[in-house]
C-alpha cells in the first residue's frame, strides 16, 4: 500500500520522501493544481518506463515535462517569441506548450514518445516545490489508469493506484480540477491541442488574435493522447438529457432541474450559483461519485459551451464515445 504524507502537515518530510523515491526511480503521485499527476524523473528511462507500466498506457502517447522555472525549461526547449508570451502570462499554470526539443536536453525520448518536441509545463501548487527540489524536470501524465478518469484529490489516487504505489502527496482537492490547455505555436498559427483548465478565451486576449480549435473527427491526432473514448467512468454517459430515466444518476449545472430527476438514483450538481470554475473543479469527483452509486448510466443536463465549458464538454464527449 502506499504512503500517504498530507503535505500541509508535513511540507518538509513531503519533500524530502518524494525526492529519495524519484531518486530510486520509482514514480509518485504528486498534486497539481490540475489534476494529480504521476510523476517520474523524466531523464531516467526506467523510471519513465514504470509510469508506462503502472497506467497501462500506450508508448507512443507522450508525457508532459513539468518544470520549477523558466531556467529548467530553457536547458530542454527552444522558446519561439509567442510560446514565450504565453508562459510568461500564464506559468506557473495549466498550460502545456508544445516547444522543440534542444539536442543537449537530458529528457529522455521515451518521456516524449520519441517526437522532436516535448510538451512541457511549469505547475502551481505543491508539485513546483517537489521539482525545484528534485532538480530535474519530471514526467507526469494524470495518476490514473491510462482511459480513466483524471484523479482530482489523493483519495481518488489510492482507490485506483494505492496498491502500486509507494507514496501518495496529499493536498487536498486540486483547485483546477482539469487537465491543462495544450497549445501549438506553428508560425503563426496557435492552435489548440487540448481545451484544458485555461480558458482559451484568455490567451486570445493576450495575443489579440484567435486560437485555431482542434481538428474535427477524420483529420490526424495532434495531441496522441486526445483518443476519443477517454475519461470514461464505467457506467455509459448520455449527455443534454432533456429527461432523466428512472435509475439514471443525473449530474446538472447551474440548478436547472431536469424532468423526471426524482427518479434518478442520485442528483448532483456541478455548480448550483452557475459557476464554470466550480464545476471544472467539481467534474471528475462527481463523475466517480455518480459511476459509484451503481447506476448504469450517467446522464448531464446541459453545460455552457463559453470559457471553461468547452473544456469541460470535450471531456463529457470523450467520456460519452463508444468505448473501443
Ligand atoms: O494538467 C495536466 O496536463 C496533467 C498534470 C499532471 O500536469 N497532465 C496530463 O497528462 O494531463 P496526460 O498524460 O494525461 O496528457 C498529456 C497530453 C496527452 O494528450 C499527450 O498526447 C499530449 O499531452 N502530449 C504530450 N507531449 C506531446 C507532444 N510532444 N506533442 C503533442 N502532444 C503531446
Ligand atoms: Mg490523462
Amino acid at each position: 500500500m502506499a504512503e500517504i504524507i498530507d503535505t500541509d502537515r508535513e511540507p518538509d518530510r513531503a519533500i524530502a520522501r518524494a525526492c529519495a523515491v524519484l531518486g530510486e526511480g520509482e514514480p509518485v503521485a504528486i498534486p497539481t493544481e490540475t489534476v494529480y499527476g504521476l510523476a517520474a524523473d523524466a531523464t531516467n528511462p526506467d523510471a519513465i518506463s514504470r509510469i508506462y507500466e503502472m497506467k497501462g498506457r500506450p508508448r507512443f502517447n507522450p508525457l508532459i515535462s513539468h518544470v520549477s522555472d523558466m531556467a529548467m525549461a530553457e536547458a530542454h526547449v527552444h522558446f519561439d517569441p509567442i510560446s514565450r508570451q504565453l508562459a510568461e502570462a500564464f506559468w506557473p499554470g495549466p498550460l502545456t506548450l508544445i516547444l522543440r526539443q534542444r539536442a543537449d536536453s537530458t529528457v529522455h525520448a521515451l518521456a516524449s514518445a520519441g517526437l522532436d518536441t516535448l510538451g512541457i509545463r511549469m505547475p502551481d501548487g505543491f508539485s513546483r516545490r517537489v521539482i525545484a527540489h528534485f532538480g530535474r524536470p519530471l514526467a507526469a501524465p494524470s495518476a490514473n489508469t491510462s482511459g480513466k478518469i483524471s484523479p482530482t484529490s489523493a483519495v481518488h489516487v489510492e482507490a485506483d493506484l494505492g496498491d502500486k504505489l509507494k507514496l501518495i502527496l496529499d493536498a487536498g482537492q486540486a483547485q483546477i480540477g482539469l487537465e491543462s490547455t495544450i497549445i501549438k505555436v506553428d508560425g503563426d498559427e496557435i492552435r489548440l491541442l487540448r481545451p484544458g483548465g485555461l480558458d482559451a478565451a484568455e490567451i486570445e486576449r493576450l495575443l489579440g488574435r484567435p486560437v485555431t480549435r482542434p481538428e474535427t473527427a477524420g483529420a490526424t491526432i495532434e495531441a496522441p493522447g486526445m483518443l476519443a473514448s477517454h475519461y470514461a467512468p464505467g457506467a455509459a454517459v448520455r449527455l443534454d438529457a432533456a429527461e432523466v430515466h428512472a435509475g439514471e444518476a443525473l449530474i446538472r449545472f447551474g440548478g436547472n432541474r431536469i424532468a423526471g430527476e426524482e427518479q434518478a438514483a442520485v442528483v448532483l450538481d456541478l455548480s448550483p450559483t452557475g459557476n464554470l470554475r466550480e464545476a471544472a473543479a467539481n467534474l471528475f469527483d462527481y463523475m466517480k461519485r455518480a459511476d459509484a452509486s451503481g447506476a448504469e448510466t450517467i446522464a448531464f443536463g446541459p453545460i455552457p459551451s463559453d470559457g471553461l465549458g468547452e473544456a469541460i464538454i470535450d471531456r463529457l464527449q470523450r467520456a460519452a464515445a463508444p468505448r473501443g
